[in-house]
C-alpha cells in the first residue's frame, strides 16, 4: 500500500479533533484529508439525518463540520458606533430623600484607568481594580463619608452627543448591599433595551461606591465609584455597544 492509499484507509476512523491535526502534518496529508468524504462520515455520526440528502447544506461537510462542531467562542466585534467622547454620565445620590452627591461626568474620564486609586486602599479592592474584567470606574474628589443606616439610592442617566439623546441606566435603585470584606457598596438595575432589540433582557448595570473602613461604624470613607456591566461587556468596544442598543430618548 502506498502512503496515501494508507491514509484513506486510515482517516475514515478518526475523530474530528484527531482528523484536523492531521491536515497540519504536511501539505500531502492536508490535500488528503481535505476530501470531503471523511468529513462526510464525521457529519453522518453527528447529525446522521443530514447525510441523508444527496449533497451537504453547506458548501462542503467540512465547512459544515468546522462551524457546527463547536460553539464559536470569540466572536470577532465591529467596531463601535458610539465613543466615550460621545457619553457624558449623570449620577445622583441620595440618603434618605437628601442629596448627597450630584455630578456630570464625562465618558473620558470614567472610562478605565485614568485614576490611580488612593494609597491605603484595602488588598481585595486593589486586586479587584487591577482584575481584567472592564469597568468603568472614577475617583470621589474629595472623598467623602456617606452615613450608613440610611437608605442609600442612585441615578445614572447616560447622554450622547451625537444623536443628543438620553438612556437610563440606572432607575433610583438601593445600594442594598454594602460589603465591608470586599470594600464596595452595591446597587445594580436592569436595563432597557431598544425596541429594536425587543428580546434582549436580564443585563443589569451595577454601581458600586468603593471605601475605606476606618472602623467607623456609622460611614464609609468612599474614595471612588466605579460602573460596570460584566453580566454581558467586558471590554471596552462590548460596553460601548451595548450602551448604543440601550432605549435613547
Ligand atoms: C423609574 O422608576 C419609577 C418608580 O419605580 C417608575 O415609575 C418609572 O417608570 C421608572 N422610569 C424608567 C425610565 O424606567
Amino acid at each position: 500500500m502506498s502512503n496515501e492509499e494508507i491514509l484513506k484507509a486510515v482517516f475514515p476512523f478518526l475523530e474530528g479533533i484527531d482528523l484536523v491535526t492531521c491536515m497540519l502534518v504536511c501539505k500531502q496529508w492536508r490535500e488528503i484529508a481535505q476530501d470531503d468524504y471523511f468529513w462526510k462520515c464525521l457529519c453522518a455520526k453527528r447529525w446522521p439525518s443530514i447525510c441523508k440528502q444527496a449533497s451537504p447544506p453547506t458548501l462542503s461537510y467540512h465547512k459544515l463540520f468546522k462551524t457546527f462542531y463547536k460553539r464559536q467562542h470569540s466572536k470577532p466585534f465591529l467596531p463601535p458606533r458610539l465613543s466615550f467622547n460621545d457619553l457624558e454620565f449623570y449620577i445622583d445620590m441620595w440618603a434618605e430623600e437628601n442629596l448627597i452627591f450630584s455630578e456630570v461626568v464625562p465618558g473620558p474620564v470614567l472610562r478605565k484607568g485614568t485614576w490611580t486609586p488612593p494609597s491605603g486602599i484595602s488588598d481585595v479592592l486593589r486586586y479587584h481594580l487591577s482584575s481584567p474584567d472592564y469597568k468603568m470606574t472614577f475617583p470621589m474628589q474629595p472623598r467623602f463619608n456617606i452615613p450608613l443606616g440610611q437608605s442609600l439610592s442612585v441615578s445614572v442617566l447616560v447622554s450622547r452627543k451625537d444623536s443628543k439623546k438620553v438612556a437610563c441606566v440606572i432607575n433610583k435603585s438601593l445600594f442594598d448591599y454594602i460589603d465591608r470584606s470586599t470594600y464596595r457598596a452595591m446597587a445594580f438595575d436592569y436595563l432597557d433595551f431598544s425596541p429594536a432589540h425587543p428580546f434582549v433582557s436580564g443585563i443589569r448595570a451595577w454601581i458600586s461606591l468603593l471605601f475605606m473602613d476606618h472602623g467607623n461604624e456609622g460611614a464609609i470613607d468612599v474614595f471612588g465609584i466605579e460602573l460596570d456591566f460584566c453580566d454581558a461587556a467586558n471590554t471596552e468596544d462590548q460596553v460601548l455597544w451595548l450602551l448604543d442598543m440601550l432605549d435613547w430618548k
